[in-house]
């Protein structure tokens, strides 16, 4: 792909990753993804704003070909999807300072083996002048690590943001057209690694310009020319209440469990509950990370195997507690064979969920007549909850 001009200074540079399917070793990447690079050209100096993932190394160079010089190149997070080219880039032009945060510096150097002598680290709020144009550094900690920051070109008032308010989606759309596919593609990339720090993220939110954005750049994704759009979904997913939701993460071995699942399923639809089921063995992981963003309460359908709860059900669980979603209930589920401590051992894995949490429904066996009401019950409870709070669908 070659540079994409988004106005008479700035340039998109990058690589469009279709085929990727796992990030981290981890997240599901459904979409692909983007690693974008900006190139803003001042009328004294030049700025690079991060580079790309090590194996596209070669693109980025091949853009910068007719770039005679580049004087600094931000590294607004020491990921290497974003900075492991910066080696590549310093050999091409030795002369370019590393502008990061003090933080990042430190990362970067463990991480890529980049000499301390090439850094020049600039304080939150801090500027630097490239002629014409002014790049201002705002820290924005933990997005989603600890030394992230994003850069703010004064004049053409573009938000250069990194991870934050980025996107897994690979398009050649340089701009967003399609909100409804960036909004999804972009609350799950949220749900996935943002969602754990809210409070920091809440923090964040405040201090950049947001009724000063003409543009919003992230490093994933389309470039969103309506910043409107992105910063009011940020605002409901970090600050709004959480929905009149269940999300039911399962696994069912002889279908004792799933029973149950549907019959709670069909209890809490008809007291005016959503649901939304996730078969673990089955599920994209990114897809449950998104419906926990907005969950009201979490109910986990967990058979008990091996006198403990089901390894994949613990791997849901583990998830969730991980993510910290504003999910104000939890329960649990599940069929057992002949007894096991399968409630103890997940009651003692979600203390980062700030959740009340409602009696268990265990069936021994195949669910029978009282598990049946249980259940109901257990649906009666969550339906009256969301209701005490003013849960909306
Ligand atoms: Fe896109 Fe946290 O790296």
């Amino acid at each position: 792909m070659k540079p994409r001009k988004i106005n008479d200074s700035v340039d998109w540079m990058g690589s469009l990753d279709f085929d990727r399917r796992l990030f981290d070793s981890l997240i599901p990447l459904p979409d692909g993804t983007t690693y974008n690079a900006y190139l803003v050209k001042g009328s004294e100096k030049t700025a690079l704003l991060d580079t790309v993932n090590p194996p596209a190394a070669d693109e980025l160079l091949a853009q910068l070909e007719d770039v005679p010089r580049i004087d600094y190149v931000v590294s607004h997070h020491a990921e290497q999807d974003h900075s492991g080219s910066l080696p590549h880039i310093l050999e091409r032009f030795p002369k370019a300072r590393v502008v990061c945060s003090a933080k990042a510096k430190g990362m970067l150097m463990d991480l890529l083996q980049i000499p301390e002598e090439s850094f020049q680290t600039v304080q939150d709020g801090e500027e630097i002048s490239l002629g014409d144009k002014t790049l201002r550094f705002i820290y924005t900690p933990w997005v989603h690590w600890p030394e992230t920051m994003v850069t703010y070109l004064k004049e053409d008032k573009i938000l250069f943001s990194c991870d934050f308010f980025g996107s897994h989606l690979a398009t050649t759309e340089l701009f967003v057209k399609d909100e409804g596919r960036v909004y999804e593609a972009a609350k799950r990339y949220y749900g996935e690694i943002m969602m754990p720090f809210r409070s920091r993220i809440e923090k964040n939110l405040e201090k950049i310009p947001r009724n000063d954005i003409a543009m919003i750049a992230p490093s994933h994704g389309p470039i969103y020319p309506q910043p409107s759009f992105i910063l009011e979904a940020y605002r409901d997913w970090v600050l709004g209440p959480p929905k009149n939701t269940v999300v039911l993460p399962y696994v069912s071995m002889h279908g004792s469990t799933k029973q149950m699942v549907d019959h709670l399923m069909a209890g809490l639809v008809e007291r005016g509950v959503n649901c939304e089921p996730f078969n673990l063995p089955a599920t994209d992981l990114g897809k449950l990370a998104t419906a926990l963003v907005d969950a009201g309460t979490i109910i986990a359908g967990v058979p008990t195997v091996l006198a403990g709860p089901h390894p994949m059900a613990v791997y849901g669980v583990f998830l969730a507690n991980a993510l910290r979603p504003k999910a104000r209930f939890l329960s649990i589920i599940g069929s057992y064979g002949w007894g096991g401590k399968t409630v103890d051992t997940l009651s003692g894995m979600i203390s980062n969920l700030k959740v009340e949490v409602l009696e268990p429904v265990l069936a021994k066996g195949v669910p029978g007549e009282e598990d049946f009401k249980a259940l109901d019950e257990l649906a009666e409870a969550v339906a009256r909850k969301h209701a005490e709070l003013g849960l909306e669908n």
